[in-house]
Parts: C-alpha cells; structure tokens; sequence
C-alpha cells in the first residue's frame, strides 16, 4: 500500500493514475471525498482528512511501504509560512509515529535557499524538518515552475485577451508538466530506490520566455496575437488581493517572482534533471481545457 497526500490535486491524482494502472494498492488523502470519487472507482482506498489532523494521519500512514508528502496552498492563510509549519511537523509528526520508511516529498526549486523565495521558504524548512527523523528514506522532489499554473490565465485571456502575471516575459525559465512530477514520483514510490534524504530537481523538457509560451498557447487556440504582459508587483499585489487572496499571500507570491526574475531560484539544467513533455504538448491540454 503507498499513500498519497493532495491526491486529488495536480500531480497526486497522476501519481495515483499511474499506480492503480500498475495495479497497486494506493491509500487517498485528502479533504474533500467527491474530488476523490473517480479515484476511489478506479480502486483506490479514500481517506477524507485533513492534514494538521495528526492523529488521523498517522492511522492513514500506519502500514503503508512508502508516502507521497506535499504541503497544499491555503491563499486566504494570514500567516501562510505559519500554515505550511502546521501541515509540515503534522506529517513529520505522523511519519514518525506511523513508522513508514519511505517519503517522497514534494518540495520546489528554490528550497536550497533559506528565504527572500515566499512560499518556497515553508518548503525549505519542511526539507529540514524532515531530514531530522532517524532511519527514514526522503527523497526530496525540487520541480520548477508549473505548466499547469498558466491555467490560471483562462479568465484573464477570456476577459483581456492577454496573459499575464509579476514575472519577467523575455526570461527563459524551467517548466515543467506535473505529469512528469507524477510520473518520477510514482516510479520512485514503487521502486524505493533512495536511501538517506537525496535531492532530485525536475527542470522539464526545456527553457522558454513566458512570451514563447503566449505565442504557442495563442496558436492552439485561436489567438495567433496572444501577448504576455508583465505586471507591476504592486498591481499584481493588489489583483491578488481583489481575487480573494490574504495580503501575506500575495505579498509571498511577489517574493517569490521577484527571485525567479532575479535567477535566484533555478539550478543549471543536464540531461538529468530534464523530464520528457513539451510546452507544445502542454499547449494541447491547455486548449482542450479553454474549449471545455
Ligand atoms: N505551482 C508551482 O509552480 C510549484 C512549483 C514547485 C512546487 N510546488 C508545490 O506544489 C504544491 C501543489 O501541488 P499540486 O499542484 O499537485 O496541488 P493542488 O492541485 O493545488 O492540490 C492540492 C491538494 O491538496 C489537498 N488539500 C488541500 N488542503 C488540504 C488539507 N488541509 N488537508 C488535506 N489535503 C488538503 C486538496 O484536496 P482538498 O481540497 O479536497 O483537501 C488537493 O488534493 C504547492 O503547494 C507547492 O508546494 C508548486
């Protein structure tokens, strides 16, 4: 049995896609039971918890040979680091007590650094505080940039036929597609083969400007124009805001961009930290989802 934290998010519901099509028994967590129905049809074991429930989470990882461990976002958090220390000594906590061997952590680029990174910072400290548990196997996952956050767009292409977001649009960075997270992270859950608590990065298939990728996002569906525009920090801060985001939030979020348009944040690529989807492939998941 593997359990999955966020397994109805991003990269937990691929990673428990990719286990059940290899017939192993996996164990869901997550808050809400409905996003994990389709899941549960296709065999897996749900359970309906919440993550700072240490008590419930230590019977979710009791017996189970290996863990997928991530700290999910709460944008209307006050004190959002304060949010991610919670999460973070809740399953230190379990994993200690349930006595499971072996983590794959869900943990950023970025989380090398001790801070000036906003919400990566909670990543950084969740690294060490984990690599303090004695005589357990934690390998942590360092992906970059999300394909999947340029999703978050939609509205803005719908209403203002741009994108757009604090980060620089001519830099060439790292993205990754979470089905490549999903797909390392399950072969790793299955194999076991980490021993102490070894790095991976996850850089995806190659750079490109978030201008390259409003171009070929704009072809796929029917926008040949789309720009990217970068926004102000202050006006990206008060968007997020208006959006329903708490001002620590935002103000974290600006943090982090500002480090990523500084180089901060990346590692140099190789060959292996180079994961298989492209941005074109990307582009197609994008379109259908615009469509839908
Ligand atoms: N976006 C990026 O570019 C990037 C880059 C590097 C690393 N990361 C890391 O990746 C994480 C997000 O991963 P993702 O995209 O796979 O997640 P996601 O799609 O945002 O999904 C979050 C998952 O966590 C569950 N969840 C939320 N709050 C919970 C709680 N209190 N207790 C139990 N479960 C809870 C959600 O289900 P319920 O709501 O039903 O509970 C859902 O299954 C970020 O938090 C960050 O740490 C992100």
């Amino acid at each position: 049995m593997i359990a999955i934290t966020g397994a109805s998010g991003n990269i937990g519901s691929k990673i428990t896609a990719d286990l059940l099509a290899q017939r192993q028994k996996v164990r869901c967590i997550a808050r809400t039971s409905e996003n994990l129905k389709n899941l549960s049809a296709k065999g897996a074991e749900i359970t309906a918890i919440s993550l700072d429930d240490t008590a419930a989470l230590t019977k979710a990882f009791k017996g189970v040979e290996a863990v997928f461990a991530m700290i999910p976002s709460n944008y209307q958090a006050t004190d959002f680091i304060g949010f991610q220390n919670v999460i973070g000594e809740s399953i230190a906590e379990a994993v200690k007590a349930s006595g499971v061997k072996y983590i794959v952590n869900l943990s950023s680029q970025g989380a090398h650094l001790p801070d000036k990174t906003g919400p990566i910072k909670g990543l950084h400290l969740q690294e060490k505080r984990l690599n303090k548990l004695k005589g357990v196997n934690i390998l942590h996952l360092r992906p970059t940039y999300f394909m999947e956050n340029l999703l978050e767009t939609i509205d803005m292409i719908r209403q203002m036929n741009i994108m757009g977001s604090a980060l620089r649009g001519d830099m060439e960075i790292p993205m990754i597609a979470t089905r490549d997270i999903a797909g390392f992270a399950a072969e790793r859950l299955l194999k076991k083969d980490f021993s102490g608590t070894p790095v991976k990065d996850l850089l995806g298939q190659r750079d490109l400007s978030l201008n390259e990728a409003a171009e070929i996002i704009g072809k796929k569906i029917d926008k040949p124009g789309l720009r990217y525009v970068q926004f102000s920090y202050e006006d990206t801060e008060k968007a997020l805001v208006d959006m329903g985001f708490s001002p620590d939030v935002a103000g974290l979020f600006n943090e982090m961009s500002q480090a990523i348009n500084e180089g901060l944040v990346n590692v140099p690529r190789t060959r292996e930290n180079t994961t298989k989807t492209t941005f074109e492939e990307f582009a197609v998941t994008f379109s259908k989802i615009f469509f839908a």
